[in-house]
């Protein structure tokens, strides 16, 4: 193997999702002592968005920029490089997410074993279907009365769609949680509730022996060998191949905040987990061993504080090596662009790097020059494909306060939303009437705060009885021009000019489209890959 291939074969880079509060910052936290790369808990600084927090966003924008330092963490573990690409649990920054996803190899999707599968899981989970990603589960919180597991099981394969494996299971749960025996080493992992220290009590066991009396119980015991059996007879042997193509999704049980079942979910994804792969762009697919350098920017963080005006687009290599004062291929732009400070992140501190390998995430400097999917290369024109926009659910217009000041308004609102922070669309039949599309209310009080103190643009946001905007298209562009001419104010178009139909209610929408079998309605702007 040469010396980028050993490297490349180090890495494992991934996300960690959950619906908020189910315990993803505490598991990351876990995941980070037992690496070493932290020495105690509470080290990780939570980028959740406190509950009441939500009518003030500079308050929620103080935490992201919390979140700005933890949003990749890299730590070494068992000859490996892991870096855990963070992801905002808050609603309202879903898109955010959803984007880091496109950015990773694997994910460890955390449920809470209380609550079982809520809302935003379901929503990451297609993203992670959409894109064929491997998922390993942690059902967390088997400290608290939680669900029956098989329940649990049979809710996740429904509602995930996915087909699961519990690798682990439960002896017991809430009060009487007993520990987790391991289904595939045969061992046994004893419970005791411990929130700072990392201590195990493993032992191998025959469960078909009085041993395992001794040690959990006869009621337990006797439900145990019941469970295994029934494990056995229900679920086929796990497959790692069927993993790696997204069809199966390991399980196992937990409690991060315990720090009990963290270390088996650490081993077992440094040997099931796949190290860095290829993407797609849209010439070709890129293999991470090719010589030269590629990557693409996948998230952009701005700066609000006006002492720093600078923004950080966090770029994912995928292959070559990339080097610091190098010059590349900006793609979109045709222009050259070098970085004298690329860095990269160790826990809570990031260090300027001078070189990066295929699976990591550099953080580069930018003064306006990147929108979220931009391609970097030595020189060949390509696009990496697969960052999309989602069909946002909340639309207002945008209506400029101070005419003196349109200019600035056109500027700021191109360049906020081509960091992704929201969606525009435009009507040019209605005087090329702005509306802006996002996931959360949140979003229109950080662009109306941002227009003003970073462009010098007043401006309203008046709300509009729109639900659902899909891109269109048809086979045939006259069916395509014919709709668009019939539909008039309920058609817009995207920043790249492409068509959207916009729908007042879920109804409309399936009226159109049982009435327009020509045009076909995309959720996400990916239709574009094909
Ligand atoms: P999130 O990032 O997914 O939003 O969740 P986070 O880790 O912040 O955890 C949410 C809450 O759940 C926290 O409590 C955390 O301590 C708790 N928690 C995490 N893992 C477990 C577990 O295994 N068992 C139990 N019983 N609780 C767990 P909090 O009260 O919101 O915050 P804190 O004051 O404890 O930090």
């Amino acid at each position: 193997m040469s010396a980028i291939e050993q490297e490349i074969a180090k890495r494992r880079t991934f996300g960690i999702i959950s619906h908020p509060d189910a315990g993803k910052t505490t598991l990351t936290e876990k995941l980070l002592l037992f690496g070493g790369a932290i020495q105690t808990a509470g080290a990780v600084k939570s980028n959740k968005i406190k509950k009441g927090a939500t009518s003030d966003f500079m308050e929620i924008e103080r935490q992201r920029g919390i979140s700005v330092a933890t949003s990749v963490m890299t730590f070494n573990y068992n000859g490996q490089k892991i870096n855990i690409l963070d992801t905002p649990g808050h609603k309202d920054f879903a898109e955010d997410t959803y984007r880091t996803l496109t950015a990773v190899d694997s994910v460890i999707l955390v449920i809470d074993c209380v609550k079982g599968v809520e809302e935003q899981t379901e929503r990451l989970m297609e993203v992670c279907r959409m894109r064929k990603t491997p998922v390993i589960i942690f059902i967390n919180k088997m400290d608290r009365e939680g669900q029956n597991p098989f329940d649990l099981l049979d809710e996740l394969e429904q509602k995930l769609n996915i087909h699961v494996r519990p690798l682990t299971w439960p002896i017991n749960i809430g009060s009487n949680f007993k520990g987790v025996y391991h289904l595939l080493d045969k061992s046994l992992n004893l419970f005791s509730a411990n929130k700072t220290k990392i201590e195990k009590d493993v032992v191998s066991v025959d469960i078909n022996s009085t041993d395992l009396e001794a040690r959990v119980g006869d009621r337990d015991a006797v439900q145990l060998r019941e469970d295994v059996e029934l494990i056995d007879g229900v679920y086929e042997p796990f497959d790692r191949e069927e993993y790696l193509k997204g069809d199966i999704a390991p399980v196992f049980f937990g409690s991060a905040v315990n720090n009990f079942g963290v270390q088996e979910l650490l081993d077992t994804f440094t040997k099931i987990a796949p190290a860095t792969q290829a993407r797609h762009t849209d010439t070709r697919e890129v293999q991470p061993t090719e010589k030269k350098f590629t990557g693409f920017v996948f998230k952009i963080h701005a700066n609000l504080d006006p002492k720093h005006r600078d923004r950080i687009a966090f770029l994912r290599i995928c292959s070559g090596v990339f080097e610091r004062n190098t010059f590349y291929n900006h793609v979109r732009l045709g222009k050259k662009v070098r970085f004298s400070n690329p860095y990269n992140f160790m826990a809570q501190d990031k260090e300027v790097i001078e070189e990066g390998f295929p699976g990591d995430v550099v953080g580069l400097y930018d003064t306006g020059n990147f929108k979220i999917g931009d391609t970097l290369t030595e020189g060949e024109v390509m696009n990496y494909q697969g960052i999309p926009s989602f069909s946002p659910e909340i639309f207002k217009e945008l209506i400029n306060l101070d005419p003196m000041k349109a200019k600035q308004l056109e500027k700021g609102i191109e360049q906020l939303t081509d960091e992704g922070v929201a969606q525009l669309f435009v009507q040019p039949q209605l005087g090329n009437r702005k509306i802006v599309g996002t996931v959360g209310d949140l979003q229109y009080e950080v662009i109306q705060y941002r227009l003003e103190h970073e462009y010098g643009a007043k401006c309203r946001f008046d709300g509009m009885p729109i639900t659902k905007a899909c891109w269109i298209t048809a086979e045939d562009p006259k069916k395509l021009q014919e709709f668009v001419r019939l539909k008039g104010q309920q058609i817009a178009q995207d920043k790249d000019g492409n068509y959207v139909f916009l729908a007042e209610s879920d109804w409309i929408l399936r009226m159109n489209q049982t009435n327009n079998p020509d045009v076909t309605f995309h959720f996400t702007s990916e239709f574009k890959l094909f």
